[in-house]
């Protein structure tokens, strides 16, 4: 067993290296970033190792491509999450999530299809579709007593539509922090089933999530569900190791799958890389003690922030996130005439660079901003005093 502590406290020194979170052009000196979902924290030290270890060995030529790489998903899903009865053949590497959704609504949809979408949710879902000549449906989440629920009647009506062929969930969800319950994924899937719509499932932020609280891989429910599934996965966001571009679908059904393969063939999208290859292989088998201490610390650091604004910024409602790193702000309240104003009072007056909530859904997204708070606890305070003051100056 791994004994290992890591400290989320340590400043990882980013600015000024190639970290595209602290892009001067984006991000002067004096703006804290707190946009772009990587995270601000050293990555676990068995990954820098065996990267090391694979550098110093000087030849880079094409890879051979074991059954390491599947195992190793393999092995995460079942002890993480209890998702059994995977096999090698069902997983494929993919060259990131959202290149590996592309090839698959091109695969399972034609031009003019509809897809639908859970919005606000993460931008590239939205262009993906858009951009691939499909017609984009939006299901949106409803916001409840500070929380999202799913309108399940809206829903029905557009999985019913004969041009729907693809419902995307992304589970758990960015930017509202839900995390869907059993009930909740099974009837969705039902629907489904029911109108047949294939259904993807981008579970990216499946490791953090918040006690109280517990990721469950869509296609672990049933054989009935897996078989109408394709789910994405990336170490990228737990580990930050994002910059290696290295993600997986797993495909229970093996008619899907292959059908997915060759896609991806088409594109000569096939091909891995070796430190991606590392650096997933490593993180599935050995960072346990990793996913486990980040989601404390992220929790501690998650609480510290719902009390600060209840008490000390109430004219912005946090959306407690179940999960992730991700959180979504309400800034209605604030009183500004439009977007734009939103904007620039994060960035010029509290000098925090945020998303734009409206990239997540034009109009689910008005009156949001999506803070990034994965940076050690004392930059996320810092962060919140900026804002304090910022908010005093608009009384
Ligand atoms: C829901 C979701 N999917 C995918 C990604 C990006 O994944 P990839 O870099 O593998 O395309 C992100 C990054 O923020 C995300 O939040």
């Amino acid at each position: 067993m791994n004994t290992l502590r890591h400290d989320f406290d340590l400043d990882a020194q980013r600015r000024g290296t190639d970290a595209k979170k602290y892009d001067p052009s984006i991000v002067p000196n004096d703006v804290i970033p707190m946009w772009i979902a990587d995270t601000d924290f050293t990555c676990p030290q068995p990954i820098v190792d065996a990267l090391v270890k694979r550098a110093s060995m000087p030849h880079y030529g094409y890879l051979y491509l074991s059954n390491d790489f599947q195992k190793a998903i393999i092995r995460w899903n079942e002890v993480r999450f209890g998702w059994k009865g995977l096999s090698v053949d069902m997983i494929e590497f993919v060259p990131c999530i959202i290149p590996g959704m592309i090839y698959a609504i091109r695969e399972f949809s034609n031009m003019g299809d509809k897809v639908v979408i859970q919005t606000p949710v993460y931008p590239p879902f939205h262009d993906a579709v858009k951009n691939n000549g499909r017609q984009l449906v939006h299901n949106p989440l409803v916001l409840k007593d500070g929380r999202y629920e799913i309108d399940f009647e809206d829903l029905e009506i557009k999985l019913k539509d004969i041009r729907t062929k693809i419902f995307i969930i992304c589970n758990p969800q960015n930017p509202t922090g839900r995390v869907f319950s059993r009930e909740e994924l099974e009837k969705m899937a039902n629907l489904c089933l029911k109108y047949d719509v294939l259904m993807f499932s981008d579970e990216i932020h499946e490791d953090l999530v918040y006690s109280g609280n517990k990721h469950i891989p869509l296609a672990s429910i049933s054989e009935e569900i897996a078989q109408n599934s394709i789910t994405f996965i990336n170490p990228a966001k737990t580990f930050n190791i994002a910059g290696f571009r290295t993600a997986a679908v797993i495909i229970p059904n093996l008619k899907i799958k292959k059908a997915f393969h060759e896609a991806a063939l088409k594109n000569k999208a096939i091909g891995r890389n070796i430190f991606g290859d590392v650096a997933l292989i490593t993180a599935y088998n050995e960072c346990d003690y990793y996913a486990d201490q980040i989601i404390e610390y992220l929790e501690e650091t998650r609480d510290m922030m719902v009390e600060f604004f209840e008490t000390r910024i109430p004219k912005i409602k946090m959306i407690k996130p179940e999960s992730n790193f991700l959180v979504w702000l309400d800034c209605r309240e604030l009183g500004f005439e439009n977007q734009a104003e939103i904007k620039a009072f994060f960035k010029e007056v509290a000098k925090l660079e945020l998303n734009d909530g409206t990239s997540f859904g034009f109009e689910e997204g008005k009156g949001f901003m999506r803070m990034n708070i994965a940076a050690p606890r004392a930059v996320v305070v810092e962060a919140l005093e900026r804002l304090e003051r910022a908010v005093k100056t608009l009384a």
